[in-house]
């Protein structure tokens, strides 16, 4: 079942997902040539604590960190490490979760460390534009493929690899809620999207194959050929007329 979120739940998530925001800048501008990422998960967790919530990933499934950092080939799910430290040229997608007073924000971006290749730029660039492509069809009345299919017609230009083991999801009082998101498939299947449902629409692309597999922590996921991949996300909620993304900052945080 999809739930439906109130005015208030929204609200509580739309602070949860403004402290992941603040999370996600803070990382964002402690990342250069030198840091490891279990510095950034310290950086991460340490914000979201400040603001009385908590990371929603710690414990999730045993698993001990308030990010997951995937460096270049690793897809999603990157343990941070001490021994993982970012050079020029790298590319590092940040995932983060936040919980408070009880609701899940859930969004992850990608950024360059340093200067990177023109390959990795474009997938950047490709990855991102993806999850708003997919997102032109998160309104009320459309169905949930819909935003899949707008996801894979968008990439599939590219030639680039679209992870299919992995998917979005909903998210609110859980971290994982029904329905899966995946990014890819035909329009016109899946829910009839509501006012009030609350989305985490997440893109995993690869510049080379699709394929994946995990490595043997249980959570590392790598593209096989080895070649880089990107992640964006955020959590939105349908409204009348389209979307309102609830990971992002307010205009007094800027
Ligand atoms: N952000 C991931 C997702 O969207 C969850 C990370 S798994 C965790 O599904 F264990 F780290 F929480
Ligand atoms: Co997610």
């Amino acid at each position: 079942m999809v739930t439906i979120k109130s005015k208030r739940e929204i609200e509580l998530m739309k602070e949860a997902g403004r402290i992941n925001a603040l999370a996600h800048q803070a990382v964002k501008d402690a990342i250069k040539p030198g840091i490891s990422t279990f510095e950034l998960d310290l950086i991460a967790e340490s914000v979201i604590r400040s603001h009385g919530a908590t990371p929603s990933f710690k414990g999730y499934q045993g698993y001990k960190h308030a990010i997951c950092a995937s460096i270049n080939e690793v897809v999603i799910h990157g343990i941070p490490n001490r021994k993982h430290i970012l050079k020029k040229g790298d590319i590092i997608a940040i995932d983060i979760g936040t919980c408070y007073k009880g609701y899940h924000g859930d969004s992850a971006m990608t950024h360059a460390v340093g200067e990177i290749s023109n390959e990795k730029q474009k997938l950047l660039e490709v990855t991102e534009r993806s999850l708003y492509e997919g997102l032109k069809f998160a309104k009320a009345g459309c169905h949930l493929s819909d935003i899949s299919h707008a996801i894979e017609e968008f990439v599939k230009q590219y030639g680039y690899g679209i992870v299919q083991e992995f998917t979005g999801h909903g998210v609110g009082q859980a971290l994982h809620e029904e329905p899966s998101i995946p990014n890819y498939g035909k329009k016109g299947e899946g829910v009839i999207l509501k006012e009030g449902m609350t989305l985490a629409v997440e893109p995993m692309i690869n510049l080379g194959t699709s394929r994946v597999r995990i490595l043997k922590d249980g959570w590392t996921v790598v593209t096989i050929d080895k070649k880089p991949s990107a992640h964006f996300e955020h959590t939105v909620a349908i409204t009348k007329d389209g979307y309102e993304i609830l990971t992002k900052l307010e205009e007094n945080d800027v």
